[in-house]
Formats: C-alpha cells, structure tokens, sequence
C-alpha cells in the first residue's frame, strides 16, 4: 500500500485534534495535491460513529470492560476495511485521532488485563494493521483533564460536550492510561514518538514536525 498512516494518541484534553489540524496545513503546503485524509476513532464510518455514542456517553459503569473492548475492535473493523484500507491503496496520507493503541491502554493496560487477546482481536478483525508512525501526545492526567472539563464548558451545546462516558472514569485511572502509554512507547519505541504535551500547541508542534521531518520516507 502506497499511502501513509500516522495516529495520535494520548490521554484527555492532550491537544490531538489542534495538533491534526496543524499537519494538515503542512502536508498540503509540503505535499500539493496529495490527498490527506483525517478521520478519528472511535467513529469513522456511520456505522461506527453510532458504535461511538454508545461507547462515550452515559454513566462510567455502564458497560463491562470486555464488552467496550468489543465494540471499539468492532467498529475500528468497519474504520479499516471501509476506510483507512482503500485510502492506503489510493496513496492517501491518513493523519487518525486515536487507533489501536488506544484500545490497547485504555481497555487493556489501565485495567491490568493482558493485551495479547486485544491484539488477537484485532488480528481476527483486520490482521492488526498498525499505524507507520504514532505521535503520543503525554501529559499529567490532571492537567489533560482540565483541559477537557473547560473545553466542555466553553462549547455546552456540542454533541461532544456530551461524550464524558470516559472523563468521568476518574483520576486514577487517567493516571494508569497515561502510566500505559509510556509503557507502549517503551514496547513500540521504532513506532510511537512521545510529545511533551505539557506546554502551549505551538510547543508541541514544534516537536511533531522535528520528529516528522526525520521519519518520513524518502519515497512519500
Ligand atoms: P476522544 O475524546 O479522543 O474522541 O475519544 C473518546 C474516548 O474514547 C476517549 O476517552 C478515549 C476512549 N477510547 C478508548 O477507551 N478506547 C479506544 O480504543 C478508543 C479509540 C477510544
């Protein structure tokens, strides 16, 4: 497949949307012509946004660990098949918010489950396509969800200011999400680039595009 496929990933309120939005100037200034696809998950396909609003609204509890895990494989299977597959085939640059890796930390690191039948699931859904290049965008949970909590309050009639599902989980566990993801990184260290995510946007787009310039192929 002649495209490419970047994710970012991190925890709440990490600045992935400002910093996609911000890639997406430069791959067009850098890249005319070249299509650029952004697109996020959960969500993606119709059918998979829908998987979504059950994933990120109403109470924490109201869904087992197991059957989140599910869903979200589900709909990333309509994502990659419909997709994020025949954009790689088109020569596409796919700049995604949020991917597997997610699944990974939040259903499985953050609750101490094993990942390896995350990875089986992924495997039976799509043969676990991964991403060429992850940027995880790390900062302290307290802080990211700060950020997330004003954002909501700045924008109250937004669908997304009804997607806390997630938020709401608590400070520990945005503590072992954030824990999960370094320990990721540690584990795909040729993959995921880690941000400092601590700092203003400007900061943290300085960052992506030193890393970025370095690990694009030559043939892009
Ligand atoms: P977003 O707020 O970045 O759009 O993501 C929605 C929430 O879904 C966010 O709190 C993280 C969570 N999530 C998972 O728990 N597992 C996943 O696989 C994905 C993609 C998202």
């Amino acid at each position: 497949m002649s495209g490419l496929f970047i994710t970012f990933e991190g925890g709440e309120g990490s600045g992935k949307s400002t910093q996609i939005q911000l890639l997406i100037n430069w791959f067009s200034a850098h890249y005319p012509g070249r299509e650029i696809l952004t697109t996020r998950e959960p969500g993606g396909t119709a059918e998979a946004e829908r998987i979504r609003n059950i994933l990120v609204t109403g109470s924490a509890e109201k869904l087992s660990v197991e059957a989140e895990a599910l869903l979200m494989i589900a709909s990333r299977t309509e994502h990659v098949q419909k997709v994020i597959v025949p954009a790689l085939r088109r020569g596409a640059i796919i700049l995604c918010d949020r991917f597997s890796d997610s699944t990974l930390v939040y259903q499985g690191l953050a609750h101490d489950l094993s990942i390896d039948k995350l990875v089986a699931i992924h495997e039976f859904g799509f043969d676990d396509l991964r991403p060429d290049l992850t940027f995880l965008m790390d900062v302290p949970a307290e802080l990211g969800l700060q950020r997330a909590g004003q954002r909501q309050m700045a924008e109250p009639g937004k669908p997304s200011a009804a997607e806390s599902r997630f938020e709401d989980k608590g400070i520990e566990f945005h503590q072992r999400v954030r824990a999960g993801f370094l320990a990721l990184a540690d584990r795909y260290k040729e993959r995921i680039i880690i941000i400092d995510a601590s700092q203003s946007a400007e900061h943290s787009d300085l960052q992506v595009k030193e890393h970025l310039i370095n690990k694009l192929p030559d043939d892009l």
